[in-house]
């Protein structure tokens, strides 16, 4: 993926470490970024800002985003209620490689309570370059529309 590719970007409290990190190293990695925040460890309602990104995506404002809370269960819940949305959860490299290849994911979620800030890094990193492979794939994603 080019570093011209927006990305839009949205945590809650418990993510909020992870996601400042992440942008930082995108920003300098020349990727522009949209922070839909939050912006400290105040406690806030995830939900809020799943809907604000993941509305993002869905409108097609953004083709790519990155979604942060302690687990990432409940932002991709809440990211995947949004049509044309497909949010992976992915805490390690290989759940992110094959959510591109086989599922097209439009939203990485990651877990800040989960992984380690350089393991994120090296997740994003993967997520960012590998490719849909199309083909038998991009039936069955097709078949989320029909639901
Ligand atoms: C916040 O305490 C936590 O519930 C939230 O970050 C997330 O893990 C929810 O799924």
């Amino acid at each position: 993926m080019e570093s011209t590719t927006p990305i839009v970007m949205g945590s809650d409290h418990a993510g909020y470490a992870l996601k400042k990190f992440i942008k930082e190293y995108l920003t300098v990695s020349d990727f522009e970024v949209e922070d839909c925040g939050t912006f400290s460890e105040d406690s806030v309602d995830y939900t809020d800002f799943g809907i604000q990104v993941a509305g993002k995506v869905s409108a097609g404002d953004f083709n790519r985003g990155i979604l942060v809370c302690g687990t990432g269960l409940g932002m991709s819940m809440v990211a995947n209620r949004f049509k044309k949305v497909r949010a992976a959860l992915c805490n390690d490299l290989f759940s992110a490689i094959m959510s591109r290849r086989h599922n097209d994911s439009n939203i990485l979620v990651l877990g800040g309570r989960v992984v380690g800030s350089e393991l994120a890094k090296e997740i994003v990193n993967v997520w960012l370059k590998t490719p849909f492979e199309g083909g038998r794939h991009r039936k069955r994603i097709e078949k989320f529309d029909t639901i």
